[in-house]
């Protein structure tokens, strides 16, 4: 049995199968296709933070296999009166298939796996964001081809994303420029060790920018951080991606942005609603991608 609790839970071939199945299994979706593997499969998602995209795309991605959904929201369940997570586990993972956790620190979805009878996904923790950064790599992939050799840069928070992208950067062996503000940077912890073509660490963001072929960045205040956001609105105000920092990336560099976007902040509303932008595809990929995770983890390889 497998989980997804990080990127690098998986390996760059299993990445590239997931990959090819995602393609399979969107097309079909597009064709009008039904494809329900999962029938009788029960996916449990437990939300201790808000979520539109990931609930949503979970949801009707296992429904689109066959399968069904419960969700717990944290304050609706015995976990918010205090129940252990590992007797949350054991007894969850007794009743249903699957299991997709947005929480706080990584140590409590590690705790969850550890009791759990069937896969784990996480679905963000403070510290990782792993099917987020599967549906971008995907949507890179279509418009661009592998990402392999290529240049992504990360403007703003050094978050969950960022260590995400990071993971990502030296599995499936591409460059990562990170320009954060200063106070806010990537731990050293996470860029010990990481080889200079696989993460490149910038003061000024345009030089991070610079020959990008996908510019990426993310809220200034992710949750759980809402006591900072005023200084944070100060000390990130110079790292607002804007039509500037894309004209020194390459000519057909992507914009993303895992969503939800203030625009005037961390993006302009000229580059999140402008040509280089394809954050609605990378949006809609979350839901193809997690579907072939769900394949993924529950059946093996799927070829057919
Ligand atoms: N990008 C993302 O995970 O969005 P939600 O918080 O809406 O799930
Ligand atoms: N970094 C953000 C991502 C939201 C999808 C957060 O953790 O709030």
């Amino acid at each position: 049995m497998r989980h997804f609790l990080q990127f690098r839970d998986f390996s760059a071939a299993e990445f590239e199968h997931l990959f090819k199945r995602t393609r399979v299994i969107k097309e079909r979706f597009k064709n009008y296709i039904a494809y329900q593997p999962l029938s009788d499969r029960m996916l449990a998602m437990v939300f201790e933070k808000s979520s539109t995209r990931t609930r949503v795309s979970f949801e009707a991605g296992i429904f689109q296999l066959g399968g069904a959904s419960i969700v717990l929201n944290m304050g609706e369940t015995q976990l918010g009166r205090g129940e252990p997570i590992e007797d949350v586990a054991r007894v969850v993972s007794r009743m249903v298939d699957i299991v997709m956790i947005r929480t706080f620190e990584q140590s409590i979805i590690e705790r969850f796996a550890a009791h759990s009878r069937v896969p784990v996904i996480n679905g963000l923790t403070n510290e990782y964001h792993p099917c987020q950064v599967l549906a971008d790599i995907y949507t890179f992939v279509e418009h661009r081809g592998s990402i392999t050799g290529k240049t992504v840069a990360w403007i703003g928070d050094s978050n969950n994303m960022c260590n995400t992208w990071l993971q990502a950067a030296t599995l499936l062996d591409f460059k990562l420029n990170v320009s954060s503000p200063s106070g806010y940077e990537l731990e050293p912890a996470r860029a010990a060790g990481v080889s200079r073509s696989h993460l490149e660490l910038f003061g000024d963001p345009l030089a991070a920018a610079r020959g990008a072929d996908l510019v990426t960045t993310d809220v200034w205040t992710s949750m759980g951080w809402e006591e900072e956001a005023d200084a944070r609105k100060d000390a990130f105000a110079a790292f607002t991606v804007d039509a500037e920092m894309m004209a020194a990336a390459r000519e057909h560099a992507l914009f993303m942005h895992c969503l939800p976007a203030h625009r005037g902040e961390e993006v302009s509303a000229e580059v999140l609603d402008g040509p280089q932008s394809v954050v609605w595809e990378e949006a809609e990929n979350r839901l193809h991608a997690q579907k072939a995770l769900m394949e993924y983890l529950l059946l093996g390889r799927v070829e057919t």
